[in-house]
Parts: C-alpha cells; sequence; structure tokens
C-alpha cells in the first residue's frame, strides 16, 4: 500500500522510496497527478530528447497502431523498419551499411557482443572471444554488458557470472588514473589499450567497447582529441572490432549526429537506443560497418541464431523513423550544438562555488563533479552520499537531475548530470541553473 493509500503491486526498484504518479508530459515538463510540476532536466534517464508530448511522433504511432504493431520479423517485414533502417543511415558515418533493431540499450549490446563473435567464427578465428571494456563505465544490466561494463558497484553481485573481460582505465583527464597531465601524457590512456592486447594475447581480443562521451557513469567525461584516432589506429593494427556505444550519445546528444563524430573516426560497430525514439517506445540500434556485412553476406549459416521477439518491432520502428524525421525537419542537431554554447556559458558561473571541481561533456550532456576541496581535489566522504543529497533535494524542488557515485576508485565520487531536451529555452536553462545552484550550495553548506 502506498503513502497515498493506492493498492500497488510494483515491485519498484527502491522499495523504500515513494514514486509520485505522473499523468503527463509536455516539452521538458511532468505534471504529477497531485499538481506538482517537475523540470525533466535529464530526459528521464537521457531518453526523450525531443521532449515529452510532441504531437508528431505520437501521431505517427497512432497511425502505425491502426496499420500494424507487430509482424514477426523472424518471418516478415514492414515499412516502418526499412524506412527507419534507410533513415538511420542518412545520419551514419560512411562506411556504416546495416542495421538491426532491438528494443533497448542492453540488448543491443548483447547483440554486437554477438555479431563480433560470429565475425570471428567467420574469419576461422574462434579464439578471439573476449571483449575489452573500460572502467567505470556502464553499458547496460544483462549480464553480458555487466561484464564489459566498468562500474563496480553494479557488477559486484553479479561477478560470478560475469564473463571474462579485460578493462583499461577510461581517459579521465580531471583525475588521470596515470597521474599524468594531458597533453604531456601523450595520450597513455588510449595507448594503454595495446599494452593490454598485448598482456592478454591479441589472438583472444574480439572487441574493444566504449562510450565516446560517458553518460551516466562519468557524467560527460569526453577523450582528447588524440584519443580515438588512436584507439582506432590499435584495433586495425590487432584486427580487433571498435564498438561503440551510442545509447545515450546516439543522433544528436553531443550536437553531432554521433559522438564519434567529434573525433571523425569510422567504428565497426555502433550501437544505439534510448534518443532514437526518444523514449517512446523501446527501441535500439546495432549499426554494422560494411565490412562486417560482407563477411556474414558470404558466411557458411546464412543466418545468426540470436534474434528477439520484438527485434524490428514496427510500431516501435515507425516512432523511430518519426523522431529522426523530426531531428531532421527542425534541425536539431545543429540546435543542440548552438544550446550547448549557452548551457556550458552560463553553467560556468558555478566553477566559482567551492564544490563545483569539474564541469564537463559536450552538446546537452554536461556532469558537475563535487568536491570537498577543490585545490587538491579531495571527493567528498561517500557516506555524505553529497550526489545522491542534491538529486533528493532538487527533485523536492521540482528538479529532475541525475546523481553518480563512486566514479573515482569504485568508492568516492560525486557527480550531477543534466541532459535536458533538444528543444531546452535559454529561459528554461535559468531555471535549472538557479535551482540547482542553491541546491548544492544548501546540500554543500554555502
Ligand atoms: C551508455 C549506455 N549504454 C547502454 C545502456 C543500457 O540501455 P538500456 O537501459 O536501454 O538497456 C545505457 C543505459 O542507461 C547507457 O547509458
Amino acid at each position: 500500500m502506498r503513502t497515498d493509500g493506492i493498492l500497488d503491486s510494483t515491485f519498484y526498484r527502491n522499495r523504500k522510496q515513494q514514486y509520485p504518479l505522473i499523468e503527463k508530459g509536455e516539452g521538458i515538463y511532468l505534471y504529477g497527478k497531485d499538481g506538482k510540476k517537475y523540470i525533466d532536466a535529464t530526459c528521464g534517464p537521457m531518453t526523450v530528447n525531443l521532449g515529452h508530448g510532441v504531437r508528431e511522433i505520437v501521431d505517427a504511432m497512432v497511425e502505425q497502431a491502426r496499420k500494424i504493431c507487430f509482424a514477426y520479423t523472424g518471418s516478415f517485414s514492414t515499412d516502418a523498419q526499412i524506412n527507419l533502417s534507410r533513415k538511420v543511415m542518412e545520419f551514419t558515418p560512411p562506411g556504416m551499411s546495416h542495421v538491426y533493431f532491438v528494443s533497448g540499450g542492453s540488448e543491443a549490446l548483447e547483440y554486437a557482443m554477438e555479431a563480433a563473435r560470429q565475425y570471428f567464427l567467420e574469419k576461422g578465428e574462434p579464439g578471439r572471444t573476449k571483449m575489452i571494456g573500460r572502467w567505470q563505465s556502464y553499458h547496460g544490466a544483462t549480464f553480458g554488458t555487466l561484464s564489459i561494463g566498468g562500474h563496480t558497484n553494479f557488477r559486484k553481485d553479479y561477478d560470478p557470472y560475469l564473463m571474462k573481460s579485460p578493462h583499461v582505465p577510461p581517459p579521465y583527464c580531471y583525475r588521470c588514473p596515470f597521474d599524468k597531465t594531458y597533453p604531456a601524457c601523450g595520450v597513455f590512456c588510449a595507448k594503454y589499450l595495446e599494452r593490454l592486447i598485448q598482456y592478454e594475447g591479441k589472438e583472444t581480443i574480439a572487441a574493444f567497447i566504449s562510450e565516446p562521451v560517458s553518460g551516466s557513469s562519468m557524467g560527460g567525461m569526453t577523450p582528447p582529441t588524440e584519443y580515438y584516432p588512436i584507439i582506432r589506429e590499435i584495433c586495425d593494427k590487432y584486427d580487433i572490432l571498435m564498438i561503440v556505444d551510442e545509447v545515450i550519445t546516439g543522433f544528436g546528444r553531443t550536437g553531432k549526429n554521433f559522438g564519434v563524430d567529434h573525433w571523425q573516426v569510422i567504428p565497426d560497430i555502433i550501437v544505439t537506443a534510448k534518443g532514437m525514439s526518444s523514449g517512446y517506445s523501446p527501441l535500439g540500434a546495432v549499426i554494422i560497418h560494411e565490412k562486417l556485412y560482407e563477411m556474414f553476406a558470404g558466411s557458411r549459416q546464412a543466418s545468426f541464431f540470436t534474434g528477439y521477439t520484438y527485434a524490428g518491432n514496427a510500431l516501435s520502428c515507425a516512432v523511430g523513423l518519426a523522431v529522426l524525421e523530426y531531428i531532421q525537419r527542425n534541425d536539431l542537431v545543429k540546435q543542440v550544438a548552438r544550446m550547448s554554447e549557452y548551457m556550458f556559458g552560463e553553467f560556468d558561473r558555478l566553477n566559482r562555488l567551492p564544490m563545483v571541481g569539474d564541469i564537463r561533456g559536450l552538446g546537452l550532456l554536461l556532469g558537475i563533479e563535487l568536491v570537498k576541496d577543490k585545490k587538491n581535489r579531495t571527493p567528498f566522504d561517500a557516506s555524505m552520499n553529497v550526489a545522491g543529497e542534491v538529486e533528493k533535494r532538487a527533485f523536492d524542488r521540482g528538479l529532475v537531475v541525475r546523481a553518480g557515485h563512486g566514479f573515482i576508485n569504485a568508492v568516492d565520487g560525486d557527480l550531477v548530470i543534466i541532459a535536458p531536451p533538444f528543444s531546452v529555452t535559454e529561459d528554461e536553462i535559468a531555471e535549472i541553473l538557479d535551482i540547482l545552484e542553491s541546491v548544492i550550495c544548501d546540500v554543500c553548506g554555502h
């Protein structure tokens, strides 16, 4: 029984928390049944990129629902799937050629890892089984994605089930894991991938998987300019697939179509989800380079075993198509780049606060790292749960932001993330900033 007297049998993720009932959403705002209004400053978990209640998307959904919602893609295709696959290719870097639609990010990464496995089986290199991930990354909540993920706290309960996946340290310049300083470091964090491959044995490695700009785990951590060109070179040298997780960064969030476009490198596989359907319907995608597709096209077996019931779901594909058309029609990727400059310019004022250590990110993805001692970059004691407290007090004041924890050493590290919809206005940014600044000051006692 809820405190508001409603009988509710939902198994919520936090059973001590009360979840306000949301009745409707409009743009950046969510409206509770109790009359309370929330600013959804992170689009849920960086998902509702177009904002809530966009009429065109709902219309496209209804139109598709009237025709066909589900035609099993083990037997059929639909216009919705075909049209979306063509539209996706208008956004991707050159050379990407085919796309497989799934229901979300974790599923897309699982599929990408299986595609990598199949690729090396086809090549006659069955020993290439390991997927290298990066510490402090987040790729999903399944056993496979937790294995490549680097969030120790999420991994620990499931450790006995995880695959053998080596990890490299992240390009976290604010606290370099190698105690170096950019640019004198020579971007050692990227070069370290080669060393790890050598330690593990190149014949055992299938892929390297990373988020170009980190989302929830490191809040907008952005590698230096040289990072991905070096990674690409190493992957090529050892014939390892470069997989980028663009579940958050895909389709405009960073001010370019894909996050990896900032480095102008071409990955072998792009995994994406969230903003692709803007959360109006569950959707994810695995986009593969023609080099892989050619291998599969000429393969000994015509199909993968893997196939999900909801893969290529017609309703979700119609939503995805409407979202991508909306992004193009309204030139939203450029709009994100423009608003990004404004947002980062305004948020710069937080830098004068003694507890704001680092403000990072790209496009409309901004992370604020909170610290106890700015000069020495000393984190707050984890037991204080500073970011969690900021998230909670902001929520009480009607501002939804996301907190991140434990990204420094699996224990310490407080982070607050802002990722508003692409339609965010200057006034809305001002509103977010005012509330957030006052909450941060309240929590940190200034
Ligand atoms: C970068 C990244 N990859 C993968 C996922 C997993 O996506 P999903 O929750 O849709 O399974 C997430 C989810 O937050 C994510 O942020």
